[in-house]
């Protein structure tokens, strides 16, 4: 298949890229590079620098694809609070502008990263697809502005999509090749080995009073790779004109951040130095998914458990402790082998559009 993904320079973006064309799909990425990595996109992709919004961008290069994976967006829950308008335009009002074209230029199908922030705070565990979505952050409510556009068209019979929501995503390329490189980052996973790589500082606990076992919040956490590989599923599954879907992506399994801490502890071989803090604004005390929606529907499970996560992100920083700073961007006379589609724009016939 042609598949365009956008965010494909992000952490989810870049991964999800280099295992569709280890599958024989033909990829370009659009983004923005706002917040990504040029060089963490594989020289096999074409790299369109631009965003979602941007209708002469997407009329030059929507015609040429097959399937858009749709991962660009803004990702802090902090930020969201303290900023709405912005959540509200990258998450909702960009990618709708995206949906406009894709729909004027028939370009039917849709993958799309969507949240477990979505839910909100439910009361019942493991949560499924159908569970009510009231999100408690701005970040989550703006995901679910964007599902519900999709809705719609696909009530129209314009779209069919496969709308992920996913749990906590952690890990690396397993050889430690790639990874995650947020500024600033807020997960807990890169969080901790960065204070366990430096040995300065401290891995800030926010929050001890949930209403949990150990007091600190549950999270459910899903290696990166699990994860790009349930979007190849998707991607071939609408391909093969599959209907449109809701699905998480998680292991249903819970961990709290103290397990977290020390499965982090016992991978890098050393205490990680903790210190306690107040709960962060718009933190649902647990999130554990049911993943039977991808399993019935896809065939997905997740085969990479939270030690593995820990590990594969462990040989990352350690190999890149500065990310993808430093690292060069791969230049288009580089890569000889970039596939037959989606076709890549003329260089220069595109004023927003930068080839690497
Ligand atoms: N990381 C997680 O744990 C997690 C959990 C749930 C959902 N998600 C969703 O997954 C997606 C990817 O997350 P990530 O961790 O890879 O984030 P990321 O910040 O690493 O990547 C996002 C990418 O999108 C690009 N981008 C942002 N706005 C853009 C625009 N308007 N046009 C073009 N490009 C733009 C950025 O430059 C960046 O490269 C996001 O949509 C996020 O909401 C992530």
């Amino acid at each position: 298949m042609r598949v365009l993904v956008t965010g494909g320079a992000g952490y989810i973006g870049s991964i999800t890229v280099r295992h569709l064309l280890d599958h024989g799909h033909s990829v370009a990425v659009l983004d923005s590079l706002e917040r990504g990595h040029a060089a963490a996109v594989d020289p096999r992709a074409w790299l369109i620098q631009g965003s979602v919004g941007d209708f002469a961008l997407l009329d030059d290069v929507l015609p040429d694809v097959d399937v858009v994976v749709h991962c660009a967006g803004y990702i802090e829950v902090a930020e969201s609070q303290r900023d709405p308008d912005l959540y509200y335009r990258k998450n909702l009002a960009e990618p709708s502008r995206m949906l406009d074209r894709m729909v004027r230029c028939g370009v039917r199908k849709l993958v799309f990263s969507s949240t477990a922030a979505v839910y909100g705070e439910p009361d019942r565990m493991p949560i499924a697809e159908d569970s009510p979505c009231h999100p408690v952050n701005v970040y989550g409510a703006s995901k679910l502005a964007f599902e519900r556009l999709i809705e719609v068209s696909e009530a129209t019979g314009a779209l069919e999509a496969v709308r992920f929501r996913y749990f906590n995503v952690a890990g690396a390329w397993p050889d430690g090749s790639m990874g995650e490189a947020h500024d600033p980052e807020s997960h807990i996973v890169p969080r901790l080995l960065r204070v366990a790589a430096s040995g300065e500082g401290a891995f800030t606990l926010f929050g001890t009073d949930y209403p949990t076992p150990d007091g600190t919040c549950v999270r459910d956490y899903i290696h990166v790779l699990d994860l790009a590989e349930a979007h190849r599923r998707a991607v071939e599954y609408l391909g093969n004109d599959g209907d449109p879907v809701v699905c998480n992506l998680g292991s249903g399994r819970g961990y709290s951040n103290r397990e977290v801490v020390e499965m982090c502890s016992r991978v890098v071989g050393a205490d990680i130095r903790v210190e306690e803090g107040p709960r962060r604004d718009g933190d649902p005390p647990a999130l554990i998914a049911s993943n039977r929606v991808a399993g019935r529907v896809l065939g997905w499970r997740p085969e990479r458990d939270l030690q593995t996560m820990v590990r594969d992100a462990w040989a990352w920083h350690q190999a890149h402790p500065r990310g993808y700073e430093g690292l060069r961007a791969p230049l288009a006379a580089d890569t000889p082998d970039r596939g037959t589609g989606p076709a890549a724009p003329a260089a220069g016939s595109l004023a927003t559009t930068n080839l690497l």
